[in-house]
């Protein structure tokens, strides 16, 4: 009995972790990182996919995105080319605990 409440309850605690880090996503990076749209950014998509193409472990993917969103500079950059063609991404300010929660997220997402 109170087994399944637990289960119940961390289910529930998880789905609610991930929908907070897709809404502050979608506030926070979602205007430049679209799924189809590069007029401002590479598609969220890229992104994803060559941040596991280089870091297939899942915690290795997690520290490098948002160790590099935190601190944006073109020594660690997987996007020399996105560079050249839109410039460095700005720093936004948001601490290191959001952007784990932001890169598990996307790790995890469907894009
Ligand atoms: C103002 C537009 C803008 C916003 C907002 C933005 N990005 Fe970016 N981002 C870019 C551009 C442009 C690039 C490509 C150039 C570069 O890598 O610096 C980029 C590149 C990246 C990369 C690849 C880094 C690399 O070079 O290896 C990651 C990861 C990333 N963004 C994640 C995020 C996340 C997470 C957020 C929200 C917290 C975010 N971005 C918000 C514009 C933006």
């Amino acid at each position: 009995m109170h087994k399944i409440v637990l289960i119940f309850l961390s289910t529930l605690s998880l789905s609610y972790s991930v929908d907070i880090y897709e809404t502050i996503f979608d506030g926070n990076c979602g205007s430049c990182h679209t799924q189809k749209d590069e007029s401002s950014a590479p598609t969220i998509t890229k992104v994803i996919k060559r941040y596991k193409k280089m870091h297939p472990i899942k915690d290795d993917f997690i520290k490098s995105l948002s160790n590099w969103v935190s601190n944006p500079n073109k020594k660690e950059s997987l996007f020399k080319d996105a560079i050249k063609h839109y410039g460095l991404m700005p720093e936004l300010g948001i601490d290191k605990e959001t952007l784990q929660g932001i890169a598990k997220y996307l790790h995890q997402s469907k894009n």
